[in-house]
């Protein structure tokens, strides 16, 4: 008979450690919409931000907890705070008003970040664990403690740290590679010494969170879980400070598909993986790369001709997975040109969109200007359509009309009607190609002064009339941000991208204006001293 099935736990970091991410950044809306996604997803912790860094984070944590916090089923709304009182306090407040809220304290256990960054002394670290950990515990039951950058700590002190926040109350306690040093034995090894050795390990979960500086987080991860880890933190798409986080759905797959070798599983409903996907990707503006395993383009795409002989005879000879299992619908046709009202209701219900009536009415114009362009509708243009409905009620900059000529004989021009901050302006202007004439002409339109870091188009769906969708990375000052723009005519999703990008950009500009009003102790403590 074979062994019960062990149950892991999914601790999704998308909004914190996936927000890190090089370019990306979301607004409260659209970090709300993700964690309603993640809920679907039925993740079991939501990491739904840093509340102490800004009080944007602090309002996109509260009102995440508030909202999906709130549903009956609701996934644990988790708060990051240093291993400090202010922190602690601030991430209490921020999900109060959760069913099941969590505080997840952390400090560096490493010589060299104790050294360096911390400038403090073991004794003094093993102090604050002591002393987060219980205040952390005054305000909620659920906390968890991280010993950041664990994999180049000391063993013999990191088990004294994990001892001192075991003992504080701290109910889980993570194990982090920061810097993505570790390798798969070294991380079985390192949890095996810890549940083995540390008193009261195993009263509690243990749990990992493995960058992918070497391209080793999932890796790392499954080995956590052989060695006894029951909770992994990741993110989807694997998103993340620097080369990123394990990816979530890697992760979860792995277990799935292997059940019989890890005789582990998870809660995740993973029909939901392939548009949660696509929607943290339009949120962030990061691109999934099309080798990328469960959810990139060519997943599941077969190319070789002995390959598409041996699929036809029987799935299972090249198939591991089934693409449905993963959400990935094959280019499933929606609807089309005559489609009503109602009908479009019924699908967006189905994909779990529900919109009340104000906000059906516009997606329902759009998707009928889409119909005209398009003949057949997939989920993936919907998703599109959607994800442009949430963002660009918010944004400084919308572009309302773009005309653009060219051509063998005439030089490309570009007239571009935009609203900025509601009023609409219009201006014409010359380019050395027709993207460049829109590019130069908003520019001039918005005052911006940003450079053009990169520019790619790809074909969402299949066809000569597929939406093509745009990706640019702009820079200012330091500041990187991308922006994603969809259309069946390249030029105009070119320009939506540009726009988008813009907004993010004006977006981190006043993220980074309001931290630099704030003392420079203030804005020493937040940015460096001990940020993740
Ligand atoms: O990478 C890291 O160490 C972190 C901690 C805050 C868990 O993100
Ligand atoms: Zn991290």
């Amino acid at each position: 008979m074979s062994e019960k099935i062990g149950m892991v736990k999914i601790f999704d970091t998308t909004l914190r450690d996936g927000e890190q991410s090089p370019g990306a950044s979301m607004q409260r809306e659209e970090k709300l919409q993700v964690a309603r996604q993640l809920a679907r997803l039925n993740v079991d912790v939501i990491e739904a931000g840093f509340p102490v860094a800004s009080p944007d984070d602090f309002e996109a944590v509260w009102e995440i907890a508030s909202d999906v916090g709130n549903l009956p089923d609701s996934p644990v709304i988790c708060a990051l705070a240093r291993s400090v009182e202010k922190d602690i306090l601030e991430a209490a407040r921020s999900v109060e008003n959760a069913r099941s809220p969590r505080i997840h304290t952390f400090i560096a256990t490493s010589p060299i970040h104790m050294a360096k960054k911390l400038k403090m002394g073991p004794e003094e670290v093993l102090r604050a664990i002591g002393r987060s950990v219980s205040l952390a515990r005054k305000k909620v039951s659920d906390v968890e403690f991280s010993a950041e950058d664990a994999f180049r700590s000391d063993r013999t002190f990191l088990a004294q740290a994990v001892r001192a926040a075991i003992e504080a109350g701290a109910g889980t306690i993570n194990i982090p590679d920061t810097v993505g040093y570790a390798v798969p034995e070294g991380v079985k090894d390192l949890f095996s010494f810890l549940i083995e050795t540390v008193p009261g390990a195993k009263g509690v979960v243990f749990s990992c969170h493995c960058h992918d500086d070497l391209g080793l987080s999932v890796a790392n991860s499954l080995a956590a879980l052989e060695a006894g880890a029951r909770q992994v933190e990741c993110t989807v798409n694997g998103i993340g400070e620097r080369a990123g986080n394990a990816a979530m759905e890697e992760v979860v797959m792995a277990l799935r598909v292997r059940k019989s070798w890890f005789n582990l599983d998870t809660r995740i409903r993973s029909e939901e993986f392939y548009r949660t996907s696509r929607l943290v990707s339009s949120v962030t503006g990061m691109v999934v790369q099309p080798n990328k395993a469960i959810v990139g383009e060519n997943a599941f795409a077969h190319e070789s001709g002995i390959h598409q002989d041996g699929l036809l005879k029987d799935k299972d000879t090249y198939e591991i997975l089934a693409p449905e299992k993963v959400g990935v619908s094959g280019g499933r046709l929606v609807l089309g040109k005559h489609s009503g009202r109602h009908a479009l209701k019924d699908r967006l219900d189905q994909m779990g969109y529900p919109l009340d009536a104000e906000e059906l009415d516009r997606v329902f114009a759009r998707f009928k200007k889409l119909a005209d362009q398009k003949k057949e509708l997939y989920e993936e243009d919907l998703e599109v359509l959607l994800s442009e409905e949430e963002s660009q009620a918010k944004d400084r900059f919308v572009l309302k009309r773009l005309h653009v000529s060219g051509g063998t004989e005439i030089p490309p021009t570009a007239t571009v009607v935009m609203e900025r901050d509601g009023v609409e302006h219009r201006m014409a202007g010359l380019g050395d190609g027709p993207v460049d004439a829109i590019y130069r002409t908003v520019s001039k339109m918005t005052g911006a002064d940003a450079r053009l870091v990169s520019y790619s188009v790809k074909a969402i769906t299949g066809g000569t009339d597929a939406l093509g969708e745009v990706t640019v990375r702009l820079e200012e000052n330091g500041l990187l941000a991308i922006g994603q723009g969809a259309d069946t005519d390249i030029l105009v999703a070119s320009a939506k991208a540009y726009l988008a990008a813009l907004n993010r950009l004006e977006r981190k500009k006043n993220k980074a204006g309001r931290l630099s009003a704030e003392t420079p102790d203030q804005v020493q403590d937040a940015r460096i001293q001990g940020s993740p």
